[in-house]
């Protein structure tokens, strides 16, 4: 069975206007058109026009579609430095002013298989003995159901976590076969949920946040839709809230919400 581009096209152009991944023409071609493909003989479709057909109306094949075409990679202590910060200089200003009783909500959007939510918790466990009486309430969203499903279960391979020193996978990890799962008290400090960052309603719904961290999916976004979803994060953080992004993502210089600041070695965006 063939699929033509202008077929992957129109499929492109959805995908981009519900979850607001863009792929350009030679990811198209060379990776998305066999992906695409794959998806079709599984489903026992014969032609393209009645697989879009039923993408329009059935819900439970979008979430096939989207987990087919979103890019899962990710690892524990990626981009470590950012933790650092947030143990070293942030929790503890956001400690003196919010009031005791209020836990510090964190986000991470999106989380992909968990591995960035389990990364903060371990910090926190880790670094944060001079919190004595604060919650914390650290919640992990991504659009790939596969993926949340994954970070629900906490099972990784040797490669997922291969950055972490020694004494944090004997504290943290149980080996089971060849792999590792993290144990009972980490999972129970976090929870995940299948969510669209693209969906303004129900990211309103997931409440207000002291920090989120967002790395690595708005580099597949267009200028507009990152301006969307950075609104969307500004809206749902507290004032004095922070955000973190991917080292290769950036605020768009013309979009004043937020103030950059350097705090250790990390660029955080800062809502005052
Ligand atoms: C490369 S991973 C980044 C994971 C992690 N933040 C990190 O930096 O290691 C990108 C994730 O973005 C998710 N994603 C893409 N579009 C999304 C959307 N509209 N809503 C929620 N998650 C989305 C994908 O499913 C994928 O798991």
């Amino acid at each position: 069975m063939d699929v033509s581009t202008q077929q992957l096209k129109k499929l492109r152009d959805f995908i981009q206007t519900h979850i607001g991944v863009f792929i350009d023409d030679e990811k198209l071609d060379n990776i998305y058109k066999r992906k695409i493909k794959e998806l079709l003989v599984k489903n026992n479709y014969r032609d393209f026009d009645s697989f879009y057909r039923d993408v329009l109306r059935n819900q439970s094949l979008r979430q096939e579609l989207y987990n087919a075409v979103t890019v899962n990679e990710t690892y524990f202590f990626r981009e470590e430095y950012q933790f650092k910060t947030l143990v070293k200089y942030i929790i503890p200003e956001l400690d003196k002013i919010r009031p005791p009783t209020e836990p510090i909500n964190i986000l991470s959007a999106p989380c992909s298989t968990g591995e960035e939510v389990y990364s903060i918790a371990i910090y926190i466990m880790e670094e944060g003995h001079y919190i004595k009486k604060r919650d914390f309430m650290l919640l992990g969203i991504d659009i790939d159901s596969d993926a949340i499903k994954k970070a629900k279960q906490g099972i990784y391979s040797e490669r997922s976590i291969s950055k972490l020193p020694q004494h944090i996978k004997e504290k943290y990890f149980k080996k089971i076969g060849n792999q590792y799962q993290v144990i009972d008290q980490l999972r129970k400090a976090v929870s995940f949920k299948v969510v669209n960052v693209m969906d303004k309603h129900t990211m309103k719904r997931l409440g207000k946040f002291d920090v989120i961290f967002s790395r690595n999916m708005l580099i597949y976004f267009n200028e507009i839709h990152r301006r969307e979803i950075l609104s969307t994060f500004y809206n749902m953080l507290k004032p004095n809230g922070y955000l973190f992004l991917g080292h290769a993502e950036r605020i768009p210089p013309n979009l004043k919400l937020f103030k950059q600041i350097k705090l250790g070695e990390s660029f955080v965006y800062k809502k005052e």
